[in-house]
């Protein structure tokens, strides 16, 4: 299959990056199949979409008619079975081994043979998912960066098992999708996180040992590194929980120091302040 002939593409999941991520596919000008198991959670996934399109209509990126498009081509189903016609999946659930691996044996059993199934994980092993399906050479990550919208990389992770035509696919598909890519190999973090992720542990044991400020670590990094946000800030928009659970799998990867995760992330996570999604982490005010 050739990038431009893909015509429907479904997504796994309506949080954050999943609803970012069926926005990217149908601003791009293709048909979106979003699916979660309720319809509760499906309708947060519009609402997240509605109000990134309407942000970006107010911020001149896209036309208010274009808008009514993307927002129709944007179907919403709690029914994996929905999936049967399109030609690629990317799957954006909870960063969960178990959950990921049980919706890969679903999908086996629904999609076309010649689907493209793709993860947005960033720190699970393609090859595990790959494994749990019958076609894996048709497997491979596409982890998009949060905004979706917003963020034009995608790295493109494939397994040992994903052949050369698969990522060829995904890399001319992700430049459909107005993106640009890097390919990194199926080793948990990928290269952004391998590099975010001890960076975020520093920031955070920075504050923790009393060290600095939040306010005084986050402006040493937009104002002396010109980053558009600090290290909290955006550990926030990340979400705590994705942020330790990204560096208990590198951590239990590579066995080093620099990936473990401090005391203060794990409490915060077990106090359910998980940042800007549950209304409060590092900071309040979001
Ligand atoms: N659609 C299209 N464009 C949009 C948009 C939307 N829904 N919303 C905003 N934009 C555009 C704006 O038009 C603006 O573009 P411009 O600079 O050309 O005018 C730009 O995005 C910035 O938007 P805003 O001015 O409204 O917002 P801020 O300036 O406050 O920026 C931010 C917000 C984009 C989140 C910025 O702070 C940022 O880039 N932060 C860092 C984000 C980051 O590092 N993300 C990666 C996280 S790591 C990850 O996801 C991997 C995971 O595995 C952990």
């Amino acid at each position: 299959m050739e990038a431009a002939d893909v015509r429907i593409v479904g997504v796994i999941g309506a949080g954050q990056m999943g609803s970012g991520i069926a926005e990217v596919v149908a601003r791009a000008g293709i048909d979106v199949v979003v699916t979660e198991p309720t319809d509760d959670l499906l309708a947060r996934g519009r609402a997240r979409i509605e109000a990134s399109t309407g942000r970006a209509v107010e911020r001149g990126k896209l036309e208010a008619s274009s808008r009514d498009d993307v927002l129709a081509r944007i179907r919403m189903t709690t029914d994996v079975v929905d999936l049967g016609d399109v030609d690629v999946v990317i799957e954006a659930a909870t960063e969960d081994r178990e959950q990921k691996l049980a919706i890969f044996r679903a999908l086996d059993g629904v999609v076309k043979p010649d689907a493209v199934l793709a993860s947005n994980t960033s720190s699970i092993p393609i090859a595990t998912l790959a494994a749990a399906t019958s076609h894996p050479d048709q497997v491979i990550g596409l982890h998009f960066f949060n905004p979706p919208p917003v963020m034009t990389l995608i790295e493109v992770t494939p397994s040992l098992l994903t052949s050369d035509e698969t990522i060829g696919f995904a890399r001319s598909f992700a430049e459909r999708l107005g993106k640009t890519t890097v390919v990194a190999r199926d080793e948990a973090g990928f290269i952004v996180n391998r590099l975010l992720i001890p960076y975020l542990c520093a920031a955070i044991r920075l504050l923790e040992s009393g060290f600095a400020t939040r306010e005084d670590i986050d402006a040493s990094i937009t104002l002396g590194l010109h980053h558009p946000m600090g290290p909290l800030r955006l550990a926030d928009l990340i979400g705590l929980d994705t942020v330790l659970q990204i560096a208990d799998v590198l951590h239990d990867e590579f066995r080093e120091p620099a990936y473990a995760p401090p005391p203060l992330l794990r409490r915060m996570v077990a106090a359910g302040r998980l940042g800007r999604k549950s209304g409060g982490g590092f900071y309040d005010d979001h």
